[in-house]
């Protein structure tokens, strides 16, 4: 999509965002700076990224008909899912009609937002190594999968779910029926359907960045970002740092597998290499054996860090990809990022603690401007850098404890 035009005249470039959050706020700021015109979408108003786009938009996404109707209304040249629940086959239609581009590509976008797509296409289409894993149906089928093989210990997750929506850790027999219920209450929609994964005991896990983007020649090059490691609490990221150490064989594995699987999703209609844009590998790790575990087609909770440890953060990589432009995934110094959660349920909160937080050594914060506050949503984040990782890890955690979002 070059040349770029200028925004709000008739020869403006347009990228819609659908799913306008803290990651799509941060994309639409990249994108603006390279004068693009935006317009941010999400399912309710004041969404974070419609606070900084040209245009806001409020509709339900993963409705087909109101999709197609707001693309053909405001004709984008590209559409950027942010968020997993989209009618996706909706994108895959207006893509195959040459309607739009969507970024990376409409099947990546519908083999991502299901667990099932994704991992049946990693394991058993690219021979990728995962989790042993069954689908079921019901309680029963659960169980049976679980006798079966998949064993004790295990993990049990809706097929469509995120940020460990619906996900319990099962020990044993005792367990089954609570991590099924638990489930049903927490997958996006009730199909009714989940994932049983015999639990991985690994060492670390980590998210390998990986961006697809034009090379001087036209071709399309894969780079790798230096290895986030990162901690998750009930399948929710608390807390992330960048580089990770790792042996120089799992690295490599980890690039492997990176670079087979979106080398897959970014396969365009026509079989020839497409699918620019970074995507987030997720990989568990122990000794020189790495697991595939899951992959965004997008910017990564995790990789917030990237916003102070590289010289271009994932959202700016991810804006300069889709667009064809050259990338620079270096790092620039070591670094860390908390959560800050909302710790209330509340509209409108007031954030105290800010100017402590900003006193502790190199630190930076991102307050994503949610209207609402939950106790468990993520309302910003704490960033720092240091020389020395485990320094910064200390100081992103400091800061981000010193800001408490309050009731007015
Ligand atoms: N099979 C597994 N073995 C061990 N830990 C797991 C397994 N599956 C998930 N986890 C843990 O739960 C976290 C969230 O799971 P994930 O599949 O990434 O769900 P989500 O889509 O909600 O991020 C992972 O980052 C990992 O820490
Ligand atoms: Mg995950």
């Amino acid at each position: 999509m070059t040349p770029i035009g200028t925004p709000l005249s008739p020869h403006a470039s347009k990228v819609m965002l659908l799913g306008s959050g803290e990651l799509g706020k941060e994309v639409l700021i990249a994108l603006q700076r390279l004068g693009v015109e935006t317009i941010a979408v999400d399912r309710y108003d004041n969404a974070p990224g419609q606070q900084v786009a040209h245009h806001a938009r409020t509709l339900t996404m993963s409705d087909p008909a109101q999709l197609k109707a707001l693309i053909e209304q405001d004709q984008p040249h590209l559409v950027v899912p942010e968020i997993e629940a989209i009618a996706t086959p909706m994108l895959e239609e207006l893509e195959a009609a040459g309607v739009v581009r969507v970024v990376p590509t409409a099947r990546a976008a519908r083999l991502t937002m299901d667990r099932e797509g994704i991992r049946r296409l990693a394991a058993e289409t690219l021979g990728q190594p995962t989790s042993p894993y069954q689908f079921c149906d019901s309680l029963v089928e659960l169980q049976a999968a679980i006798d079966q093989g998949i064993g004790y210990p295990c993990v049990v997750k809706p097929v469509m779910s995120s940020s460990g929506k619906g996900q319990s850790k099962i020990d044993g027999p005792a367990d089954v029926q609570k991590a099924w219920d638990y489930a049903m209450a927490g997958g996006r929609v009730n199909r009714g359907r989940v994932i049983v994964e015999g639990f991985i005991d690994f060492d670390y896990e980590i998210t390998l960045l990986t961006v697809r983007a034009r090379g001087a020649e036209g071709q399309i090059e894969t780079h790798f970002c230096e290895p986030i490691g990162h901690i998750q609490v009930n399948g929710d990221y608390v807390e992330s740092w960048q580089p990770h150490p790792m042996p120089a064989a799992a690295l490599e594995l980890s690039r492997h597998i990176a670079k087979t699987v979106t080398d897959d999703l970014g396969m365009g209609l026509d079989g020839q290499p497409s699918g620019l844009g970074l995507y987030g590998v997720e990989l568990f790790v122990k000794g020189d054996q790495v697991w595939f575990s899951e992959v965004s087609p997008r910017p990564h909770d995790t990789g917030l860090v990237t916003l102070t440890t590289q010289h271009q953060s994932e959202f700016e990589l991810h804006a300069r990809a889709i667009l064809g432009l050259p990338v620079n995934t270096a790092l620039r110094s070591p670094g860390a990022s908390a959560v800050i959660y909302g710790g209330v349920d509340a509209q409108g909160v007031v954030f105290d603690g800010v100017a402590e937080a900003l006193r502790v050594p190199n630190t930076d914060l991102r307050l994503f401007g949610k209207p609402e506050s939950f106790v468990k949503r993520r309302m910003g984040v704490a960033l720092a850098f240091d020389a020395d990782v485990e320094v910064a890890r200390v100081n992103a955690k400091l800061a981000a404890s010193k800001v408490k979002p309050r009731v007015v």
